[in-house]
């Protein structure tokens, strides 16, 4: 079960997991939202994929990430969601960053997702993807969300994430690469004893 209660990351992690093979099934709407408090990514999604197992009694699998700018100190990194204040919106989270980024003119930044898929009796398996690339000093692509318009890939030939298909993003995301780490470790469990 997607443990997100985000539509465009349960939409990202359902296209890399389909890919990958598996079967994923929709998070009721009716588990409340968990408060995503803790102090490291691994925390935020152990406290998501926890809370889903525990109310479904299925295996669940969630993510969390954050993006790490190196001139703030890697800041907002676990606060990414909230970094323009509590209920920002994407775009108020984006005009913060570009703000604070105007007098640095270090860029470099990357995106870690954590991943885990926890069943109900607490066993768990967890894994990380990171990409590196550098921000942009303006919006650009109308792809994605979150922070994909001011976020440059290394490996992206200079297009911003909301500048590239989805297919041309996970290949070379953070999430795509998370996910598919810990598919590689899913595989090599024995899950018909789960
Ligand atoms: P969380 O994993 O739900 O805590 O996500 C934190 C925040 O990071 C989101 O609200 C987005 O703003 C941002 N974010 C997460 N994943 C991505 C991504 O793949 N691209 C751009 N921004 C992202």
């Amino acid at each position: 079960m997607l443990a997100s209660a985000n539509p465009d990351k349960a939409r990202e992690m359902r296209y890399v997991l389909e890919e990958i093979g598996f079967e994923m099934v929709e998070r009721p709407p009716e588990v409340p939202e968990v408060e995503e408090d803790g102090a490291t990514l691994e925390e935020n999604a152990r406290l998501k994929a926890k809370a889903l197992a525990e109310a479904t009694g299925l295996p669940a699998i969630a993510d969390d990430t954050g993006l790490e700018v190196d001139a703030l100190g890697r800041a907002p990194g676990v606060r990414s969601a909230r970094y323009a204040g509590e209920s920002a919106t994407y775009e108020d989270n984006v005009e913060k960053l570009l703000d604070e980024m105007e007098r640095h003119p270090d860029r470099r930044a990357r995106f870690r997702s954590v991943t885990i898929a926890r069943w109900p009796d607490g066993r768990e398996v967890v894994a990380e993807g990171v990409v590196g690339g550098t921000i942009t000093h303006e919006p650009r692509g109308e792809n994605g969300f979150g922070y994909d318009p001011v976020f440059v890939p290394d490996e992206g030939e200079g297009k911003t994430f909301a500048e590239m298909e989805r297919a041309e993003k996970h290949a070379i995301s953070h999430r795509g690469r998370s996910l598919r780490a810990l598919a590689e470790k899913l595989s090599e469990l024995d899950l018909t004893s789960l």
